[in-house]
């Protein structure tokens, strides 16, 4: 079994073991487990084979989105990434198109419940949970429908602290723990109802809403308000291999690992610079596998500068304006091929390398799921819409774009609040904003007493460090949030260390001359291991990008108030104690390039439609022959037409478009289907679906 048994930030429950078979042979998993979660724990990551070519299907989102990781269960299809594991499970393959039950008994019609509500919440994210909160607390009936067990969406998944202020958005408590805090708030206001394990599937013209509800019973619920808070969905990228199992997104990974708790890797390779991939790296190496590479096809990560440190000064190679080439392998992904990207975006001859990996991780974006909003506006349903569903941005922007919807519905109804909206609405902008360039910061000439170093410099929002100093000697210049912060020295530090622990970007190290000028003892935060480390143990001291030598412990903490950061000094030569940033722990190993000879792709190798194997090439020749109706090309190719229903390829199939010179107002789109994810039929006349499915 390949289940995390330590990890720095997580806590590792006791949970019963659940026996289950697959074809036939005893395995387990954990208690609270999903299908896909309990196969990656038994290392099995090929689920089914495809009907049209019998390629390798296996994980891709974990989350319910992409409909590529059906197996079956107890002889029923499902989504292995949605359906929870049960004591005695049969689960196999799904090999080809999977066999109709044989139903020729007579099936019991009952009536559907409609339940009547002010407001239904679709999504316990970050912001459909910030949005209950205000509502709730106003007293406002809301219906709050996740489809996951536990509330909190992608919170669940992270286990950094955040960034933006600690009284807007807990800046400097992990994602885990807002979703545990924000979570607990909602249960407890009266007149907020949580359905978890429920899944929207479609919204009608009359104003219904369906729900399957505890995965089991179709209720529809009769809203005065809606609010779509769904999140968003990973994307995919197109290039030789991007279906091998082992290739699957970002947030599935950090499902699998930080969830789920298994180690689904040894060695993985990222693709995208932007804050997902980086973070991802980071939560890789956290729960013990190492990262190989990542690539970026810009001169420079999108992502926050401070999370790029973490992986440079770990040791993991960062590869800019490089891209994928292909994902390798027979029946699983065995290695990555990159190259470096020239000025007009073709692969510099000569410049491939291929290293060996069992995952790739997809980290190029997301797209919003917001499809309930627009069919909810087509309908004339009194909507709103917040969090990624409403664009994209980090966790901290949702919260506040849920606060500030919500805050409008009160308005809509006639419930006085006194917030200011406009307010509110720039410090969302402020944190939806895109990071702009680092700067050049100047090296504090300083060498006595005690005093912190901040080794950010890039001008993000946040400002935690501002609110813990017991001395109030930290401030971002201007006091504003968006601007890079300095130690005030009117005041002595007591070199408390709050400010080291509670950095979000873990860039602030505290330097103390005061013993010895020539060897002044610096601090570094460290999340890499829950181990207290001893003194006189040696470390790997780094600055962002070397190595600075083997140093003693001369003390490590951890304060009450941050239990997860510790907090290592070790004695430095003073030349270099100001470029020290950080501890290493282990060393990152097959990055050196294999040699592999590299075959040549065609288009007509590369899938762009994954449901239904089509490919690049031929959704290329019908655009060229003057096709740029979607419903033309679906029924020319079935493309989108497979059981995601469009949502992983139509992004994708627009590149293409792009590609050939079709500008986005000569496509005509495809027609989006009414049913937001896959049912069986006998739901909307009452027919129970035996959980798991039927
Ligand atoms: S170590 Fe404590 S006293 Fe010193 S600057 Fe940081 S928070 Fe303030
Ligand atoms: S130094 Fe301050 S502003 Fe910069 S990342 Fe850390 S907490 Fe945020
Ligand atoms: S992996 Fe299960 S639906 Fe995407
Ligand atoms: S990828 Fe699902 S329909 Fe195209």
């Amino acid at each position: 079994m390949e289940n995390i048994t330590k990890h720095p930030i997580l806590e590792i429950p006791d949970k019963k073991n659940i026996e289950f078979k697959f074809h036939g042979k005893p395995l387990y998993g954990f208690e609270g487990m999903v299908i896909s979660s309990a196969l990656f724990l038994n290392k099995i990551k090929i689920f089914g084979h495809h009907v049209k070519d019998d390629s390798p299907q296996g994980l891709f989102c974990a989350n319910g989105q992409c409909s590529q990781c059906n197996v079956i269960a107890n002889g029923v299809p499902v989504k292995a990434c949605m359906t929870p594991l049960t004591e005695g499970m049969m689960i196999e393959r799904c090999n080809g198109l999977p066999e109709l039950p044989s139903e020729d008994v007579r099936v019991e019609v009952r009536d559907i419940n409609i339940i009547n509500t002010d407001v239904l919440v679709i999504g316990g994210g970050p912001a459909g949970l910030s949005a209950t909160k205000v509502l709730g607390e106003s007293n406002i009936d809301v219906i709050l429908v996740d489809d996951k067990s536990k509330l909190g969406g992608k919170l669940v998944l992270q286990t950094h602290k955040f960034f933006g202020s600690q009284k807007d958005v807990y800046a400097g408590t992990r994602g885990i723990e807002i979703g545990k805090i924000l979570g607990d708030v909602v249960s407890n206001l009266k007149s907020v109802k949580i359905w978890v394990n429920s899944i929207a599937i479609a919204i009608f013209s009359d104003g219904l809403v369906g729900i399957i509800k505890d995965m089991d019973k179709y209720v529809l619920i009769n809203p005065k308000y809606l609010l779509i808070a769904a999140g968003a969905r990973e994307k995919m990228l197109v290039f030789p291999g991007n279906t091998l199992p082992g290739v699957y997104g970002a947030g599935a990974f950090q499902t699998l690992v930080n969830r789920d708790l298994i180690k689904a890797a040894e060695n993985v390779f990222i693709i995208g610079g932007g804050n997902v991939g980086l973070i991802a790296g980071y939560h890789a190496i956290q729960a013990g596998i190492n990262v190989v590479g990542l690539v970026e096809a810009l001169s420079q990560c999108g992502g926050y500068k401070v999370h790029e440190d973490k992986l440079r000064r770990l040791g993991v190679p960062i590869y800019t304006n490089h891209t994928v080439i292909s994902a390798n392998g027979q029946d699983k992904l065995e290695s990555i091929t990159i190259g470096k990207l020239t000025d007009s975006w073709d692969i510099e001859p000569g410049s491939e390398k291929t290293f060996a990996c069992d995952t790739l991780l997809i980290a190029v974006g997301l797209d919003p799921v917001d499809e309930f909003y627009h069919k909810a506006q087509q309908f004339n349903i009194n909507v709103w819409i917040a969090g990624d569903a409403q664009e994209i941005a980090e966790a901290s922007a949702a919260m506040f774009t849920g606060k500030i919807e919500a805050l409008k519905i009160l308005k809509e109804i006639g419930v006085p609040n006194s917030e200011n909206l406009e307010e509110l609405e720039d410090l969302a902008n402020l944190m939806k904003a895109k990071p702009p360039d680092p700067v050049q910061t100047e090296v504090i000439g300083k060498e006595e007493g005690i005093f912190p170093l901040f080794h950010c410099n890039q001008e993000i929002p946040c400002n935690p460090c501002t609110s813990v100093c017991p001395q109030e000697q930290i401030k971002t210049v201007d006091d504003l949030i968006t601007q890079l912060p300095y130690f005030i020295d009117d005041q002595d530090c007591i070199g408390c260390g709050k400010c080291v622990a509670v950095c979000p970007g873990l860039a602030i190290t505290l330097i103390d001359y005061r013993k010895d000028k020539e060897s002044p003892v610096v601090t570094f935060p460290l999340e890499l291991t829950s181990e207290k480390f001893e003194v006189g143990r040696t470390v790997m001291v780094v600055s962002n990008d070397r190595n600075l030598g083997e140093f003693e412990v001369t003390r490590a903490r951890f304060l009450k108030e941050f239990p997860k950061t510790q907090l290592v000094s070790v004695k430095l030569p003073s030349e270099i104690a100001k470029t020290a940033v950080g501890i290493k722990l282990m060393q990152s190993g097959y990055t050196e390039a294999m040699n592999l000879y590299q075959q040549p792709y065609t288009d007509d190798d590369i899938i762009v439609c994954r449901c239904e194997r089509v490919s690049v090439g031929e959704i290329r020749k019908w655009i060229r022959n003057g096709v740029h109706d979607f419903n033309e090309l679906k029924a020319l190719t079935k493309t989108g037409m497979g059981a995601c229903g469009g949502k992983t390829c139509t992004s994708l199939i627009n590149r293409i478009f792009r590609e050939e010179g079709i500008t986005q107002e000569n496509i005509i789109p495809g027609t989006k289907r009414p049913l937001f994810v896959e049912v069986p039929m006998g739901v909307f006349a009452g027919i129970k679906t035996k959980k798991g499915g039927k």
